[in-house]
């Protein structure tokens, strides 16, 4: 007798399954793969090479299941194309390459808090350590964001500049003091960050590039800093992509205000940060970093101010505005050059 509990039917596809839902999976995936070709250093290679095979690009250290999977999610998205064994750069490769920092901050840095998202959104839940980041990301991903426009254009404003003593708060890799201080050897720089991985990381940086001796860097609240031996010369005081980390308004104010305090010499505070974006997400006008941007500071329940509100506090906390920059990359980023106001003391 035939058995009849099953009868396959014919295959009508739900319309999810291929399309735009679809996509969006996959586009999920994609940029997971992202940020780990770029942490396995697949994506140099390729930049390097133009193609490689799975043997290559794995060596004796990585599983190649791994990296072959890799590779093909990124065949996806014609970063890379793939004929037989030989895997070569795609039409999409070279603008991936570029915008590698934003996905390696999306994913690795930020992935965990996305993931938990729901678990941190009720008020009570919002304690103490209520989420993790991996800091050491964040700091890698960051500095590449900012290779493109932002370091050319600190390159421009701190080579018209003179000063022998800088301090860049928010640190993370430490790149900036020391690409400044092996430009200049007559500079002594001193780095402040809060977290462990970004200090980790920045220490380890200086000394590689011999520097230790003058490059120093210190693990520390910027909001919170007191006028201390290290910061007493410092002439000009930079700030990139945490200032948003001042926020709110009256806590941004008194922290700006004891910036003068804490560096009573400094001469020029150079801000550069992305600032929100007014009206509604699109797919034809939202730029890469802003959605990722505003929701997880929205998940970390860090406000990112407009530029007027920043305009509005730089003037309450005694900073006067000289210059203002604008960046395409990352998007809504603004450069402020700011010089203590005369009018108010310290
Ligand atoms: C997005 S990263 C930017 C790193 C670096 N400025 C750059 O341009 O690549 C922000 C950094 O600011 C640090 N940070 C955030 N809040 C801080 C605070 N209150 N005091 C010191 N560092 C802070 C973070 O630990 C992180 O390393």
């Amino acid at each position: 007798m035939t058995d009849t509990s099953f009868i396959p039917r014919p295959a009508v596809a739900p319309s999810y399954t291929v399309g735009a839902a679809a996509s969006l999976f996959s586009s999920y995936v994609v940029a997971s793969a992202i940020s780990a070709s770029h942490q396995l250093g697949l994506l140099d290679l390729l930049h390097t090479e133009g193609g490689t095979d799975v043997a290559t690009a794995a060596g004796d250290r990585l599983d190649h299941g791994v990296v072959r999977g890799l590779l093909d999610t990124l065949v996806w998205a014609k970063v890379v194309e793939v004929d037989g064994d030989r895997y070569a750069v795609g039409p999409g490769f070279a603008d991936v390459y570029a915008a590698r920092g934003y996905f390696y901050w999306l994913v690795k840095g930020c992935g965990e808090l996305f993931s938990i998202a729901p678990d941190v959104a009720a008020p009570g839940q919002r304690v103490d350590d209520f989420y993790h980041r991996d800091m050491r990301a964040v700091a890698i991903g960051s500095r590449l964001i900012g290779d493109s426009e932002v370091e050319p254009l600190f390159d421009e404003i701190i080579g018209g500049l003179d000063f022998t003593t800088i301090a860049d708060l928010g640190c993370g890799s430490g790149q900036r003091l020391i690409r400044i201080a092996e430009r200049d050897p007559g500079v002594t720089a001193v780095g402040v960050d809060i977290a462990r991985g970004a200090v980790d990381l920045a220490e380890k940086s200086v000394a590689d590039a011999g520097l230790d001796g003058r490059v120093r860097i210190v693990q520390g609240d910027v909001l919170a800093l007191r006028p201390e031996e290290v910061f007493a010369d410092v002439e000009v005081v930079t700030c990139v992509f945490m200032g948003h980390d001042f926020w709110p308004m009256q806590r941004c104010v008194d922290g700006l205000a004891n910036l003068r305090r804490a560096f009573p010499n400094a001469k020029r505070l150079l801000l550069c940060d992305v600032v929100r974006t007014p009206g509604a997400a699109s797919p034809e006008t939202t730029t890469i970093f802003t959605l990722g941007f505003e929701l997880i500071h929205d998940l970390m329940g860090v406000y990112i101010p407009s530029r007027e509100e920043w305009l509005e506090a730089f003037d309450a906390a005694g900073w006067e505005l000289v210059r203002e920059r604008h960046v395409a990359a990352p998007p809504s980023g603004i450069l402020f050059e700011l010089v203590p106001s005369a009018s108010r003391s310290a």
